[in-house]
């Protein structure tokens, strides 16, 4: 009888154990080992569970976004992804001269690290400019001032910039105004949510309310 016990439990033991190793390697990005064993588990007994999103437009799997950059802050110092390193950031590339998308974005962030309360400090608030043409390390510092006293802007050469926007797969275009000398630049808007590996946890597509992004920063930040 006690040697069936003691059958029985270890089969449960390695039972479990696999279960783990399966959960291990079918975790997808952004997704916590204990979130897929549960979902795996849930599968097994007949329960369908999505992957769960972190929060805005889910990922497409094995898209990687994110990745090395070397700009400047609004105060002129040079900057790596490595001076982010272990903390949260919400990016959003775009350019001071923007009219309308780019300041409700930046409003919309800073309402959501400020949402997050006695954890804010864990997420820093980045604007990348698209347009490093006009938006010099001054002309960052006086902006990014007007929405968050936390927040960081990064410019640099067009170069540097191109290479920040391309690992993180943004879109950008001059657009030259027929009635006007001065120009626009068309860009994607997406917030993004990167985690301390210095990559994207999560995008938010324009419009995202301040809420729906903090909510999504709280369920990061317990899994970090
Ligand atoms: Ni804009």
């Amino acid at each position: 009888m006690l040697k069936a016990v003691r059958f029985f439990a270890s089969m449960v033991i390695v039972l479990i154990g696999l279960l783990w190793a399966a959960a291990w390697m079918s975790a997808t990005d952004g997704e916590s080992v204990a979130e897929s064993f549960a979902r795996g588990t849930a599968a097994m007994f007949g329960y369908e569970m999505a992957a769960p999103s972190p929060g805005g437009v889910q990922l497409p799997q094995g898209l990687v976004l994110g990745g090395p950059f070397t700009l400047t802050d609004h105060t002129g110092r040079r900057v790596t992804e490595a001076d982010f390193a272990g903390r949260f950031l919400l990016v959003y590339f775009g350019f001071t001269y923007c009219p309308d998308v780019c300041p409700t974005e930046l409003g919309t962030i800073a309402a959501a690290v400020d949402a997050l309360d006695g954890q804010a400090d864990r997420v820093v608030p980045v604007f990348i400019t698209v347009d490093p043409e006009r938006d010099t390390q001054e002309a960052m510092a006086d902006y990014v001032s007007r929405f968050h006293p936390r927040m960081v802007g990064l410019t640099g050469t067009e170069q540097q910039v191109a290479a920040a926007a391309r690992a993180y797969r943004v879109f950008y275009a001059k657009v030259q105004r027929t009635d006007a000398t001065d120009y626009l630049v068309d860009h994607s808007s997406f917030v993004y949510l990167v985690g301390p590996d210095g990559r994207v946890r999560a995008l938010f597509r324009p419009d995202t309310t301040p809420d729906a992004i903090a909510q999504a920063i709280r369920g990061q930040l317990r899994g970090a």
